[in-house]
């Protein structure tokens, strides 16, 4: 009978075992059951890939429980070069003092895969999982070959008993192909397979990992699964850390994206027809959000969403419940990514629209080119879709983001054919100077408090702010004299 960690004592210091010793009656290696009767305890975490996931799981891990060492390793030289040495190559509030906490006590950057695994009781795996560009699939799967890359490097180089921890979202049922390659590698080694995703939003990342709703834990195996338990443990309470079969886990986090992306989707469809209506987003959101059914966060009508996360696991979604011959269920949620690219363009053609129908040689603001707030990540960055429809329209662009560099916006933009019309300013008064119209496409918090009296006496007379996000302040934009168009409001409020 598999035994459970209530079998065991939980002491810390009377578990001895982390380095298993296989007993004469053990069943064969890489046997799924072999490690039942094992305790294990994590000392040592190894993560793979040090991105905007791998980086601030791992020092907020490290930061948590000193008595683990904590590695992070990454194939990009240059981004752990900027971990060790800084500034570090993501922006997260909060980050850098948790990262000087635990750098070099028992947090470490490094390139050395071979060896961090070697060294490692637990392994994440945090490498991306772009969508598909070619084969079955294109468009819509996940691409899991960094993760395959991955599981061969920890089959050839794991010491013996491992732990290997989906971190990176994965389509339902990877963990069986993650299992299949460590297994058939023949090493002889013995594995636990879990899913742990990762619920962190960018911006917020800190928070959400000293404070989560809830971790979730997928695995078979429950002394594995109870030694993972025990590293959130160190500052999780009890109640907010799940169990579950690994499947379970992995539908979960594609589950609550899409869920997510299709609270914003319904929000920007209501938003079209609250404008059509005379009718106001956010007092409509205000309204249904009290219903506790309902719930007031993830109602806020904008641009569309954006971020690494929410497209491309809609599509990966999509393609699966194809896969699984559901194709209503497949179109349900494709309709989610359609309304959101429908969003993007809506506001920049409300834009070219409001300006005479043309935005020809007319000089443009765009205020913001971050996903969302407080972060530097431009991935499926809404402003790339205003951007590349106003510059095929004919306009010159002067973007403003206070932490995102010409460079990225220049290479975000390269497949737009007047991409050398995008021009930078590093504040928004330079950017507005001139200007027939500012489109405020990121919601930080800085454009909440802008002087439009000022600005305004930069800009062309009758300039127009169009608000794609409801954070400027409306009252002050009129009182400026300048005329406002902002998502899911009437025109005259
Ligand atoms: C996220 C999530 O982890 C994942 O769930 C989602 O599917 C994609 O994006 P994130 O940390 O935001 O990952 O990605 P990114 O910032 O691109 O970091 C991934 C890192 O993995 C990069 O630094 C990359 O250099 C590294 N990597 C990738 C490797 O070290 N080896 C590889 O083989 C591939
Ligand atoms: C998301 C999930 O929230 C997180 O749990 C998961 O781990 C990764 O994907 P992230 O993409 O970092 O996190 O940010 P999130 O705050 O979810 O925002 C996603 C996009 O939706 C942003 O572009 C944001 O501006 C937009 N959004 C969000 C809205 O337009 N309105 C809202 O009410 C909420």
């Amino acid at each position: 009978m598999d035994a459970t960690p209530a079998d065991y004592d939980r002491d810390p210091s009377t578990i001895h075992i982390v380095r298993p010793q296989r007993p004469a009656n053990a069943t064969p290696a890489g046997s799924a059951c072999d490690t039942f009767f094992i305790p294990m305890k994590i000392s040592s975490i190894t993560c793979i890939g040090a991105g905007y996931v791998g980086g601030p799981t791992m020092a907020v891990i490290a930061d948590r429980c000193p008595h683990i060492q904590v590695t992070v390793v990454d194939a990009n030289a240059e981004r752990i070069a900027a971990w060790n040495n800084g500034p570090l190559p993501i922006f997260e509030p909060g980050l850098e003092a948790v990262v000087k906490r635990a750098r070099g006590r028992n947090l470490h950057f490094s390139t050395d895969i071979d060896k961090a695994i070697a060294n490692a009781d637990c392994i994440f795996i945090a490498v991306n999982t772009p969508t598909k560009t070619e084969g079955e699939g294109a468009g819509k799967a996940s691409d899991l070959r960094f993760v395959e890359a991955c599981t061969r490097h920890i089959a050839k180089s794991a010491r013996d008993h491992t732990l290997v921890v989906e971190k990176s979202t994965l389509p339902v049922r990877s963990a069986e192909r993650v299992r299949e390659v460590l297994d058939t590698a023949g090493t002889g080694k013995t594995f636990d397979v879990l899913s742990n995703p990762e619920f962190l939003a960018e911006g917020t990342a800190i928070a959400d990992l000293e404070n989560p709703d809830r971790v979730l834990i997928g695995c078979e195996n429950p002394v594995a699964a109870q030694a993972l338990v025990d590293v959130y443990a160190q500052w999780v309470p009890a109640e907010k850390i799940l169990t579950t079969n690994v499947w379970s886990a992995e539908m979960a986090k594609l589950a609550a994206n899409a869920m997510l992306a299709q609270r914003v989707s319904s929000i920007n469809a209501l938003s079209a027809f609250c404008e059509a209506t005379g009718a106001d987003v956010d007092e409509v959101a205000r309204a249904i959000g009290t219903d506790s059914r309902i719930g007031g966060k993830f109602l806020k009508a904008g641009v569309g969403f954006g971020g690494s996360c929410f497209k491309k696991d809609i599509l990966n979604l999509v393609y699966l419940c194809e896969h699984h011959g559901l194709p209503e269920v497949a179109a349900y949620w494709q309709q989610v990514v359609e309304i959101n690219e429908w969003q993007k363009r809506r506001v920049a053609q409300t834009v070219i629209k409001n300006l005479g129908g043309t935005v020809k040689g007319k000089r443009i603001a765009v205020l913001g080119f971050a996903f969302k707030k407080d972060t530097n990540d431009t991935r499926e960055a809404p402003s790339v879709t205003v951007c590349t429809e106003l510059l095929a329209a004919g306009a010159e662009l002067v973007v403003h983001d206070p932490k995102v560099s010409h460079a990225k916006i220049l290479a975000d933009l390269k497949d737009s054919p007047r991409a050398a019309a995008c021009h930078y300013a590093n504040t928004v008064a330079d950017a507005c100077k001139g200007a027939d119209a500012a489109v405020v496409v990121t919601d930080w918090d800085a454009f909440r408090t802008l002087d439009w009296v000022t600005l305004a006496q930069s800009m062309q007379s009758g300039a127009w702010v169009f608000d794609a996000r409801n954070c400027v302040d409306h009252k002050a934009v009129r009182a400026a004299g300048l005329r406002l168009w902002a998502v899911g409001k009437p025109m005259t409020s």
